[in-house]
């Protein structure tokens, strides 16, 4: 690159990568195939609309390459309308609200705290802000407490029902949920940001045909670039009609509310990044991948609970740890430290009914997705969670971190980020 400033911190980001050991769940490392999607000449090109129905010319390549993102999400998922417009999971959330609910509308979600998302109606968000938020907790041990949301559902009667996390390590019961739904007649949105990939492999139950809604981030289990996808039943009508919010008009109250509800041009370079990514994902691999991640996360939490570390829930079915490290006299943000010295990116995490505050809570989420994708699996997370405990104890010893960190360093040559070699 010309610009040796940018080159150098691009070289150091992905040497970072490569020398240590990713595991924020959130995260993933995508194939050389979805980088060079990304860094395509189809960045260049504006397209505001939909294949076939464009406010600009030069449209005849990038309408196929949305057209192959949108059949691929509707096969992967089964579903019948595929939005892929998003630029992330965020915006795809906000078109949800957008689509099904009108400002001062109540809405219910899973508290920050507790696990949810920022958009799942956290009161300094937009989806706090524009609705009435009603928030939900979980249980005492951690678990969804499916009688408390119905209970709080009947209260309130919010017109949407959001379902999904970012730090919960169980299954959600959507058939469940959708009852809960519909004793209240409200929308089910079901975002599977986390678990999309797993969802994929078969190692969690789909929400696609219970909820009204699923939407999903593409950069996470799913292994893409940043993204969203926004999936529904139903059919895409008249884009200039007049529609009502039924079940039925869901995939174009959505499309609409993307575009010219919240969004211009469709970022194409990203559009066709994840159609590679889908196309991973449905190689009978990918499946084996998820199922890894889960193999993986449910051995690294064997092997902690020995070493006495406390896991909310007690465990794990998905790709992440909850930890609560009250009972190791550490607070999250010495532990995301301490790893952070020793090579392993983690971060801090409100656990269930934190005594501290948000800023400074009491845990970490602990996640196997990415380690997963470099080849590691259940061996591998024994000495894994040797490193994690070594370097919550010896957090005062930066001379043991630093040592740790290159035996790390070494130990990830065997494990290359994807198209590189070992
Ligand atoms: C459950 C859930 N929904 C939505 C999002 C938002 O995605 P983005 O960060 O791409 O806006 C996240 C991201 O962490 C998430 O975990």
């Amino acid at each position: 690159m010309e610009d040796k400033e940018i080159e150098k911190l691009i070289e150091l980001e992905t040497r970072r990568q490569r020398d240590g050991l990713e595991m924020i769940p959130s995260e993933n490392h995508t194939s050389p195939e979805v980088l060079k999607a990304l860094g395509s000449r189809l960045t260049d090109k504006y397209s505001e609309g939909y294949p076939g129905k464009r406010y600009y010319g030069g449209c005849e390549f990038v309408d196929q390459v949305e057209n192959l993102a949108r059949d691929r999400a509707k096969a992967l998922f089964g579903v019948d309308h595929a939005n892929v417009q998003a630029y992330s999971g965020s915006p795809a959330n906000m078109a949800v609200y957008y689509a099904l609910c009108d400002p001062g509308d109540t809405v219910m979600g899973l508290a920050l705290y507790f696990g949810g998302h920022m958009t799942h109606g956290l009161k300094l968000n937009f989806s706090g802000r524009l609705y009435n938020s009603v928030q939900y907790q979980t249980g005492k041990d951690g678990f969804l407490d499916y009688e408390a949301i119905a209970k709080l559902a009947k209260e309130n009667k919010p017109k949407l029902l959001v379902v999904g996390a970012t730090a919960y390590p169980r299954i959600y019961d959507w058939q469940k949920l959708r009852e809960i739904a519909d004793s209240v007649g409200t929308f089910l949105l079901a975002d599977i940001s986390h678990i999309a990939g797993l969802v994929v492999a078969g190692e969690h139950p789909s929400p696609a045909g219970i909820a009204d809604v699923v939407t999903t981030t593409t950069h996470k289990t799913l292994r893409g670039p940043r993204g969203a996808l926004i999936l529904a039943n139903g059919n895409p009508s008249n884009p200039l009609k007049a529609v009502e919010r039924t079940k039925e008009n869901i995939p174009t109250l959505i499309d609409r509310a993307i575009i010219p509800g919240l969004q211009g041009g469709p970022h194409n370079h990203q559009t066709a990044a994840i159609a590679v990514a889908l196309h991973e994902a449905s190689k009978p691999e990918f499946k084996e991948y998820g199922k890894q991640i889960v193999r993986n996360a449910k051995r690294l939490a064997e092997r902690l609970l020995e070493k006495d570390y406390r896991l909310v829930t007690g465990g794990t079915d998905n790709h992440l740890l909850l930890v609560d490290l009250t009972n190791k006299g550490v607070i999250g943000k010495e532990a995301e430290a301490a790893l952070e010295k020793a090579g392993i990116t983690v971060n801090k995490n409100t656990v269930p009914f934190d005594p501290r505050p948000p800023f400074s809570p009491s845990g970490i989420r602990l996640g196997t997705p990415a380690l997963t994708t470099r080849g590691l699996k259940e061996k591998e997370m024994d000495q894994v969670a040797e490193w994690i405990d070594a370097a919550i104890v010896n957090r005062g010893d930066d001379k043991k971190l630093a040592s740790m960190r290159e035996e790390i360093r070494k130990f990830t040559q065997a494990f290359p980020l994807p198209g590189e070699s070992a």
